[in-house]
């Protein structure tokens, strides 16, 4: 039975990431996933996984306005013209009229293409609805500066980026929360390695959880909303309850000791992070 979602605005707080969901096995965790509860779908054209989270959605019988689709534009989609074009084949692949929320996966490899093009076209995906909110993701403090003086009264929904309790990016979401862009943590388990952690496994004791459902329930008391991804039903299901979760103050405040600044996704090409 489907459990209780909780939002933040109108995007649940926790949400599913499918990035490697491809094929039929892919499609099935992804409707396991709607079958637990998660009403956020997050993709990418570059996961290659919007055509099985289109077919997910249709199997599962939920109503389009259920569930809030995301996608991102990829890096080779954002030189003059392309954004439009790619949101709308995105739309086509998904077999969906309109998103949910449209992100700029990664400002553009060593600036190449300047920020005002694809920020623009962004602007665009937003005037022609083809997606009920735009936001980016990988951007820094500087990069959202600068898309805010592009976008104008178009809202920057959100800042999706890596958080988890050993990169806790703390300027970066202060700054967004000052400016009203909500900030959602990728890969919010440090991609499995939180689970072992001593002082999140201690934690979770006294509320009978494990440490990755710490690490999760931590994230979203720090405001965030956080789109965890496992390909097994029973993980899905343990990350889903971690909204249960209520830490103390004194919990929190330990856990914020963990950061390390443990950057696990920093590709070469990407921007000066804060
Ligand atoms: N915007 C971006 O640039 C960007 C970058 C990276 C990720 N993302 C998004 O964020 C989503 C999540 O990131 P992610 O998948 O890289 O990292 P993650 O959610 O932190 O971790 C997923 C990994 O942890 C394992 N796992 C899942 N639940 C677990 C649990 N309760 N206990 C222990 N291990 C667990 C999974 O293995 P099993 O599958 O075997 O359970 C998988 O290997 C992606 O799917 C994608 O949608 C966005």
């Amino acid at each position: 039975m489907a459990r209780q979602v909780r939002y933040a605005s109108d995007m649940p707080i926790m949400g599913l990431g499918t990035y490697g969901r491809r094929g039929r096995e892919g499609q099935a965790a992804i409707e396991a996933g709607l079958e637990i509860g998660y009403r956020h779908l997050d993709t990418a054209q570059d996961y290659l996984t919007e055509e099985e989270n289109g077919a997910a959605l249709r199997a599962s019988g939920l109503q389009r306005d259920e569930v809030f689709v995301t996608t991102k534009v990829r890096t080779g989609n954002l030189g003059p013209g392309k954004v439009v074009p790619s949101v709308r084949e995105s739309l086509d692949t998904i077999g969906i009229d309109k998103l949910d929320l449209v992100l700029i996966h990664w400002p553009s490899p060593n600036g190449e293409i300047p920020l005002p093009v694809y920020v623009e076209q962004l602007a665009e995906v937003s005037a022609l609805g083809l997606s009920r909110h735009v936001g980016v993701s990988n951007f820094t403090i500087a990069l959202i500066d600068e898309a805010r003086d592009i976008l104008g009264d178009v809202p920057i929904y959100t800042n999706q980026v890596e958080v988890h309790p050993y990169l806790q990016n703390r300027k970066l979401v202060a700054h967004c929360h000052s400016l009203g862009i909500s900030v959602t943590a990728y890969q919010p388990l440090a991609h499995g390695s939180v689970a072992e952690d001593a002082v999140l496994t201690e934690i979770g004791r006294a509320h009978g959880a494990g440490a990755d459902q710490v690490s999760l329930a931590f994230l979203m008391q720090m405001g965030l909303s956080t789109i965890p991804s496992s390909a097994r039903k029973e993980r899905m299901v343990r990350n889903f309850v971690a909204q249960e979760i209520t830490l103390t103050d004194t919990e929190m405040a330990r856990i914020a000791t963990l950061d390390r600044g443990w950057r696990r996704i920093d590709p070469a090409w990407g921007p000066d992070w804060d």
